[in-house]
């Protein structure tokens, strides 16, 4: 055969969708790289909790893995799993689900994908806050839908009012993605402020998608309270959740969501075309942390450590000059830079300066939505001594003293 001739520099373009082609470089994957130069890094950027399995969890996935749990499961999980799940749904959010409410997928991301997916054609929209976690637009324009932004601010806990939302949704919105506790913002949303939010949905026939991975760690005795439990709207939310943060266990892949079974079955068809099962081991896993007594231990023990951190950090960053209110749920600390002057103006030029001459990752504000500027997000799912580290570094840096690296 002949060699094929190449047609122009941008060959490989044609086959990519168009939309993918727009979505830029994720700025934390950005920073991790640019971090890989130097040594001595301390990274309080990623929200990747710092503990390892407990003994008990690893166990029942080396116990899977001995017993040849190695094959595909059909139905997409382990019903002994979905079970569990509708059982905890029921007790402790009083959300009225039953076990094939339930899908279960590899991490909540390709739930939310799945979720997204099934409920969106071409065009069609998903509100979010500005600021929001910053997977969300990327995985809803990868779907070829669109995201429309309610801002919202510090004053009102980072919560959209019922007005708010009513002026962003037009004749193609679909749903309203809420997260709580949040990402990156450290705040939680009570029982008020969520009430706005299905206000908005039920005036406006919206589904509401809750993502509520963050729920067990919250501080100072804050409730975490599902909108599904509120009265009547179990028909209007799917409630999205995963093992990653609560249990540590973000490499092991396992998330979850619940709501109405006449969506349910879509979103199960389409998470089962796209991978169809997770690692069943890791289901195995997941199982054992529903199950097992031992991790309400594991829970506590990460909350208490969190809790150090978090007041150290906000303690030591409003000395610093980052203005920082207490987070009551979540693990980070979401930082306002405009007592920093001229510095606090760009944050992603701020994020990449701390970076080059501190040796600590950050994240810039920016890349949560535009109203995040302005803002650093500081995680504090690192340890203790790290923190401490990283803490006197930036100080040294941002004072008259030279950068001790
Ligand atoms: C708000 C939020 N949702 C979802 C995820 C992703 O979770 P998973 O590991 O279950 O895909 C994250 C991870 O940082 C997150 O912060």
């Amino acid at each position: 055969m002949e060699e094929p001739k190449h047609h122009g520099k941008r060959w490989m373009d044609k086959f990519l969708d168009s939309t993918l082609l727009k979505i830029p470089e994720s700025p934390i994957s950005e920073l991790a790289r640019r971090a890989a130069a130097y040594k001595d890094v301390i990274s309080l950027g990623r929200g990747e909790p710092d503990f390892n399995l407990p003994d008990f969890v690893k166990e029942a996935m080396i116990k899977a893995i001995i017993e040849d749990k190695s094959h595909y499961v059909a139905t997409g999980t382990i019903e002994s799993l979905n079970d569990a799940i509708a059982k905890k749904l029921r007790g402790e959010n009083k959300i009225p689900v039953e076990a094939n409410d339930v899908v279960v997928g590899a991490g909540s991301s390709p739930v939310l994908q799945a979720i997204i997916g099934g409920i969106t054609n071409p065009g069609e929209e998903i509100i979010l806050t500005d600021p929001t976690y910053l997977m969300y637009a990327p995985m809803i324009r990868s779907l070829n839908a669109e995201c429309r932004f309610v801002p919202v601010n510090e004053d009102n806990n980072f919560a959209p009012t019922c007005e708010d939302i009513k002026k962003q949704v037009t004749k193609k919105t679909k749903a309203i993605m809420i997260n709580t506790p949040a990402n990156p913002m450290g705040v939680v949303y009570d029982k008020k402020h969520l009430e706005e939010i299905a206000k908005a949905a039920v005036d406006e026939g919206l589904l509401i998608i809750s993502d509520e991975i963050y729920e067990k760690i919250v501080y100072e005795g804050e409730k975490h309270v599902s909108i599904a439990s509120l009265n009547g709207m179990s028909d209007y939310v799917i409630t999205v959740n995963g093992f990653s943060k609560s249990y540590a266990m973000t490499g092991l892949r396992v998330g979850y969501a619940a709501g109405p079974t006449e969506l349910m079955k879509y979103f199960f068809n389409f998470n089962y075309f796209g991978h169809i099962c997770p690692a069943v081991p890791s289901l195995y896993a997941a199982l054992e942390c529903m199950t097992n007594q031992k991790s309400k231990d594991f829970v506590a023990m990460q909350i208490r450590e969190y809790d150090k951190r978090r007041k150290f950090i906000v303690s030591r960053l409003n000395e610093i000059g980052f203005t920082t209110r207490m987070p009551k749920g979540a693990f980070y600390a979401f930082s306002n830079v405009s007592g920093l002057g001229k510095r606090g103006k760009d944050t992603v030029k701020l994020a990449h300066e701390i970076l080059d001459r501190t040796h600590v990752i950050t994240t810039p504000g920016s890349a949560f939505g535009p109203h995040g500027e302005g803002y650093i997000r500081f995680s504090y799912a690192t340890k203790y001594e790290d923190i401490e580290e990283a803490m006197g570094r930036i100080e040294n840096f941002l004072g008259k003293n030279p950068p001790v690296i």
